[in-house]
């Protein structure tokens, strides 16, 4: 097992295979216009399979899916297909913004993809739109139907904004049990791209806690994998669902996750200023050994631990609109959320 210099493994990976979206959610891409990678810079299925196996041959045992919005990516299920064979992968996920989902869902299983979470900030066609810049929720409220009993255990991920959509925890919290899903309340980060982020949106979770108790009673918590974002809860009548508090309690001691881009770079840590290029030595003809060197090497020196920092620096000097003009791989849709 490779360690980086906090005795952190690499076991996870984030695969981003676009950096396109068909929403605009304001926590994430709420600028009017992006520059988007260039097209033949996005690494073909063929060099996302090379590269997978390398990693998987460092540690890497879990991958997910992200984007931009993964299902934008055409023959998607191909690639599922090629990565759900690899003996070495425990687990294989998928994050959409769900508005593709429904139609795709059974071929994403029938390739071997093991499980899904959709993204869903509100239930209001009205917020929505607000939220996203699309009146797209009735295809996301479908693809969530369809998918569920497709995928049991889907997850659900609602990113919590003060005044926004925090009045809705309750019955986004029915709307998952409903579908039989777990639904995880996300504090708001102030990661690149989250240009309109200030900290009096945060909704922190003690008060997602103590909203949801003062509603359902006693929440008691519930064992968490070490290194797992979420903190697992159950309610009084059984229900489980879980909290992301990466703002005001971050997990980076625990973090073993690492982000690949659609074009190749490879990023340690979601708050990382620059990736380790992989396109060029893969395109350059390196063999296997080179890349897995350079991919040891790079993992072996790893401090990273971004939303600590973050969190230790007050969240002060979020990236500014311009940095990100010139640097699109410092974006959350192109690291993938
Ligand atoms: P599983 O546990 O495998 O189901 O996935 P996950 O919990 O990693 O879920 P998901 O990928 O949906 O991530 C949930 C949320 O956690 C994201 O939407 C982010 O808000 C946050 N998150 C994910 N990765 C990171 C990370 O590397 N650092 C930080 N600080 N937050 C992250
Ligand atoms: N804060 C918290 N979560 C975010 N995501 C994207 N941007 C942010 C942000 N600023 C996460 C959300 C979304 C996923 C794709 O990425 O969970 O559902
Ligand atoms: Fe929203 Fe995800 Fe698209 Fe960002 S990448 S705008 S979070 S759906």
């Amino acid at each position: 097992m490779l360690y980086d210099q906090h005795h952190r493994p690499l076991r996870n990976l984030r695969l981003s295979v676009t950096d396109r979206c068909n929403l605009r959610c304001s926590y994430c891409m709420p600028e009017p216009d992006y520059l988007w990678l260039p097209r033949e810079d996005i690494l073909q299925f063929e060099e996302i399979d090379r590269l997978t196996d390398l990693f998987i041959g460092l540690g890497v045992d879990k991958v997910r899916l992200t984007g931009g919005e993964p299902l934008l990516r055409r023959d998607l299920p191909d690639l599922v297909a090629r990565l759900a064979q690899k003996p070495g992968l425990r687990d294989l996920a998928l994050t959409t913004n769900g508005v593709l989902l429904a139609p795709a869902a059974a071929a994403l299983k029938a390739a071997g993809l093991h499980r899904v979470t959709v993204s869903l900030d509100t239930l209001q066609a009205d917020r929505f739109e607000a939220l996203t810049r699309s009146n797209e929720l009735g295809r996301v409220l479908e693809g969530i139907a369809t998918a569920a009993p497709i995928f049991p255990g889907l997850k659900l991920d609602t990113v919590v904004m003060r005044g926004i959509n925090d009045d809705e925890l309750v019955p986004l919290m029915a709307f998952a049990r409903h579908h039989g899903a777990e639904i995880r309340f996300i504090e708001y980060m102030d990661v690149g791209g989250a240009t309109h982020w200030s900290p009096d949106r945060v909704v922190s979770r003690d008060e997602i806690l103590a909203h949801l108790g003062a509603h359902y009673g006693p929440i008691v918590p519930v064992g968490k994998q070490d290194s797992a974002p979420a903190d697992r809860y159950r309610l009084p009548d059984g229900t489980i669902f879980g909290i992301v508090s990466s703002t005001t309690a971050p997990f980076c001691a625990a973090c073993d996750r690492s982000r690949l881009t659609a074009d190749g770079q490879w990023f340690l840590c979601l708050y990382g200023s620059r990736g380790l290029d992989l396109r060029g030595p893969l395109r350059g003809g390196a063999d296997d050994e080179a890349i897995a060197g350079a991919l040891r090497g790079v993992w072996h020196a790893r401090t990273d631990r971004g939303a600590e920092a973050r969190l230790a620096a007050g969240h002060r000097g979020l990236i500014p609109v311009d940095s990100l003009r010139r640097d699109p791989h410092l974006e959350m849709h192109t690291r993938g959320g």
